[in-house]
């Protein structure tokens, strides 16, 4: 299966539409959660057009001893959450939506501490049948750009970033020629 290979100056203007289109609905989130460790990067770039605080969630499909897991696990969790949360909107970043299973779990942890309003942005949303779902709560979902159900090669995964962005030009060019 062919790879969608992106660069951090596409995942930077993509980010900047994501910020564009939160501003236009007319969500004021007071705070940022990111969820590591794709979140992390995406939400920085989001700081910079948003300029709101960001508190930081680890889930993952493995443990701390790097073993796969059945269901996603918390690796790390905000301390003093409630205080933190409660009565606040909060927009909820990843890098990408694909089962949504992850998203779910940590959708309705957050739920718990009744935050104002709980929103998702996501750098791509993979167009498929998704294991999980948002809950009814969730009322605002920012997806920066629709892709297929491809695996995408993110820019921070790259051993060689030259090599990424060589073939994410390479890959361009086959596209427009
Ligand atoms: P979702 O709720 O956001 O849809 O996430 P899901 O549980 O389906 O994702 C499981 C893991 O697979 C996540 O990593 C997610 O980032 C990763 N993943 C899914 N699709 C892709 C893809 O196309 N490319 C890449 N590079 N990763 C993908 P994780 O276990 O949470 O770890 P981390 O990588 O965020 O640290
Ligand atoms: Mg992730």
């Amino acid at each position: 299966m062919k790879k969608h290979y992106v660069t951090y100056q596409e995942i930077h203007r993509t980010v900047k539409k994501l910020a564009g289109m939160i501003r236009d609905s007319g969500f004021t989130p007071d705070l940022m959660v990111a969820i590591g460790t794709g979140g992390f990067i995406p939400a920085r770039i989001l700081k910079t057009y948003l300029d709101l605080p960001i508190l930081t969630v680890g889930i993952a499909y493995y443990d701390l001893s790097n073993r796969p897991a059945a269901t996603p696990q918390m690796i790390q969790w905000i301390d003093e959450v409630r205080e933190k949360l409660t009565g606040k909107k909060v927009l909820l970043v990843d890098e990408v939506d694909d089962s949504r299973v992850t998203l779910e779990y940590c959708l309705r942890e957050l739920l718990k501490y009744n935050p104002e309003e709980i929103a998702v942005a996501v750098i791509h949303n993979k167009d498929k049948e998704k294991r999980g779902s948002f809950p009814a709560e969730v009322n605002r979902y920012y997806p920066g750009e629709e892709v297929g159900d491809r695996w995408i090669a993110y820019p921070w995964d790259a051993i060689d970033i030259d090599q990424h962005d060589r073939i994410s030009r390479e890959i361009n060019q086959q596209k427009n020629s």
